[in-house]
């Protein structure tokens, strides 16, 4: 188990890295060139076994051990940037307008880097790493789509590992859980269809205005007054249009919102108990409503021994309470869930430091958290894959 002093020497080489990528972020599927720099980084290590195009521009790369058989662990670093505009004023900042690394996948994918040119030169590990380096995080389909084209099989991936930073938690502090650590996402759209007319005359109409509003408050109670209050969902209505003018009522608004949780057995009761909740109010005053439900992402659940494995090589690399084993689980959603629906596996947190939060545009990766990312990869390998 390394501390973190063996990994300052890979600072300055990788901060280079980070920084470069933060200049050029690209979107979605779109990381060509940011897969590109990855792929002769990676081949500069001396890793000969790397297959690019998984998912359009996703990597998988494999490094085999020097200490004998053994399985394959994957560890895996998102590539896409969000459309926003920078500013962060950094001499490093984006130079693609309304392009901007705001979530730190720059980060991720540099420190991926540097424990992937440490191992490659050192190899003290038996079996075999799988380093997956996804696209499109943000909108929550690469990390899906890399399972679906079979990287978990086609690799003998055994148990996979994700790490993310996070703003206001100190650098060098790691932040895990056993069990559901970020929620399942999904998203409603609710059309409340009444009658339009004068807005003099609302005798004569079925206003969808007014319908609405009940709904988002009605919505509200669903998780007031029939959630247990020690079970976490969130509803939010995050739009609301209709209307064109003062003087008309309009025949319809719609509204749409998210639906977060930590229990499956929540998601059901969403789902089924938003439409109901919209159907009844909107019947109530002669409306009708159109309803559609979308499951975006599963929930997030870190697995008992790799949470172990993981909080075990946190532990050697920075003091035991630096590593928070009780780290709060967050309300947003993450694609790795696909991941750890595929393979058991488990997601750390690692401090970032007093910077703007990430998807904000002031928000930049912290270079001086590169070490530990590094160090916290090579000891969980080189502890899930001790000889
Ligand atoms: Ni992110």
């Amino acid at each position: 188990m390394h501390s973190v002093e063996t990994f300052r020497d890979l600072q300055g080489e990788v901060t280079e890295w980070r920084r470069y990528l933060h200049q050029y972020p690209e979107l979605g599927y779109q990381v060509h060139s940011t897969a590109r720099f990855v792929t002769k980084k990676l081949a500069s290590f001396g890793i000969d076994h790397i297959e690019t195009g998984i998912a359009e521009t996703g990597i998988v790369a494999v490094i085999q051990g020097e200490r004998g058989d053994g399985p394959t662990i994957g560890l895996r670093a998102d590539m896409d940037a969000l459309p926003i505009l920078e500013a962060s004023n950094k001499p490093w900042s984006s130079q693609i307008p309304g392009k901007m690394h705001a979530c730190g996948h720059d980060g991720h994918t540099a420190m991926l880097l540097g424990a992937a040119k440490y191992l490659a030169n050192t190899r003290n590990f038996k079996g075999s790493v799988a380093l997956i380096f996804q696209p499109a995080e943000e909108d929550g389909c690469g990390g899906q789509r890399m399972v679906q084209e079979g990287i978990m099989d086609r690799f003998s991936i055994s148990r996979v590992f994700a790490m993310h930073n996070r703003p206001g938690m100190e650098v060098g502090k790691f932040g895990i859980c056993d069990g559901p650590i970020a929620a399942a996402l999904d998203e409603f759209d609710i059309v409340v269809k009444g009658r339009g007319g004068h807005a003099a005359g609302p005798h004569q109409t079925i206003d969808p205005i007014v319908i609405a509003a009940q709904i988002i408050v009605g919505l509200q109670t669903l998780v007031s007054r029939n959630t247990d209050p020690t079970e976490s969902l969130v509803i939010s209505v995050t739009k609301l249009n209709a209307g064109t003018a003062y003087n008309i009522i309009p025949e319809s608004a719609e509204l749409s919102g998210t639906a977060r949780t930590l229990l499956s057995s929540l998601r059901d009761f969403a789902e089924r108990q938003i439409e109901a909740c919209a159907q009844g109010i909107a019947r109530a005053f002669g409306a009708e409503i159109e309803f559609r439900y979308r499951r975006l992402e599963p929930l997030m659940l870190n697995h008992t021994e790799e949470t172990n494995l993981a909080i075990k090589a946190a532990r050697g690399l920075v003091e035991a309470a630096a590593v928070d084993d009780k780290s709060k689980p967050s309300m947003g959603s993450e694609d790795f869930a696909y991941m750890l629906e595929a393979r058991p596996g488990a997601y750390i947190r690692i401090g970032n430091g007093p910077t703007a939060s990430v998807h904000h545009p002031a928000y930049d990766f912290n270079d001086e958290a590169l070490p530990y990312g590094i160090g916290y990869w090579v000891n969980l390998v080189e502890t899930a894959l001790a000889a």
